[in-house]
């Protein structure tokens, strides 16, 4: 049964074609969990596409020389350590089409640093990090979201690689900061978020079946955006007949 009804389209109520919004995925996950690695996958598929990737550690907040102090007594995994309402203000208008500077930490010295990043609004922004889906404004933004799930035995030992290579600490400091913080904050704060993706992704970046899928699924919604751009008079239509 098809019904065609027409709406009363007088000149206040008419439907008008929507302004172009940013495509918004934010990609959580446990530390070392292989959040960087999926995003960039995601990435190099969609060629066709401007694509940015943000990361929410650049929001984390600098310690002054009191808190530098005591470091190893700071809890890098609890929300309140990033700033959240610059996070927000800054993924709001990039979603909105604007130009926005991101800043530059920098996890040796615990600090942003000097210069921002510039960061011009693309067709597709990801947003990827440990507390991505734990906010609720931040959450709302989103159009896909995705919780990158690995083995806490996995995320440890590339936690302590990467730790150690790249983030210059020592093996005994970050053993004694996983037990401590890292841990009890993946129980407490991003394991409970998992609950708001929409797409969970099992051992992370070696799942090429989810990133095949996810990608499939972007090009499919950026499709239908793209029609509504290319024949505006398609959504008025559409609107404008209910079927
Ligand atoms: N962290 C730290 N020192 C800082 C700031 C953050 O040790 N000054 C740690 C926090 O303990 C937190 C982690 O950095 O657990 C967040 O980064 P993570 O998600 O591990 O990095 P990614 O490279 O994004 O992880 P993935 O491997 O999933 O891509």
């Amino acid at each position: 049964h098809l019904s065609l009804q027409s709406n009363n389209a007088s000149s206040s109520s008419s439907p008008r074609a929507p302004t172009k919004q940013s495509f918004f995925i934010g990609v959580a996950g446990g530390t070392a969990s292989g959040k960087t690695t999926v995003c960039n996958l995601i990435i190099s598929q969609l060629r066709d596409q401007r694509v940015v990737l943000v990361n929410q550690d650049s929001f984390y907040h600098s310690l002054n020389e009191e808190k530098l102090k005591t470091v190893h007594e700071y809890n890098f995994d609890h929300p309140e350590s990033f700033d959240t309402e610059l996070l927000l203000s800054c993924m709001e208008k990039l979603k909105l089409g604007q130009a926005v500077s991101i800043p530059n930490y920098d996890f040796k010295t615990h600090q942003s640093i000097e210069p921002a990043r510039q960061v011009n609004p693309s067709d597709i922004i990801i947003l990827e990090g440990i507390l991505v889906l734990h906010d609720p404004r931040v959450r709302d933004l989103m159009n896909m979201k995705i919780f990158v799930d690995t083995d806490s035995d996995v995320r440890l030992s590339r936690r302590i690689q990467r730790d150690t290579v790249e983030r210059g600490r020592n093996i005994q400091n970050v053993l004694e900061q996983y037990t401590k913080f890292v841990k009890p904050s993946f129980d407490e704060f991003i394991l409970p978020s998992k609950k708001y993706a929409d797409i969970i992704i099992p051992r992370g970046g070696d799942n090429d079946v989810a990133i095949d899928l996810i990608v499939q699924h972007i090009h499919t919604k950026l499709g239908q955006h793209d029609l509504c751009k290319i024949y505006p008079n398609l959504f008025l239509i559409f609107s404008t007949f209910q079927i």
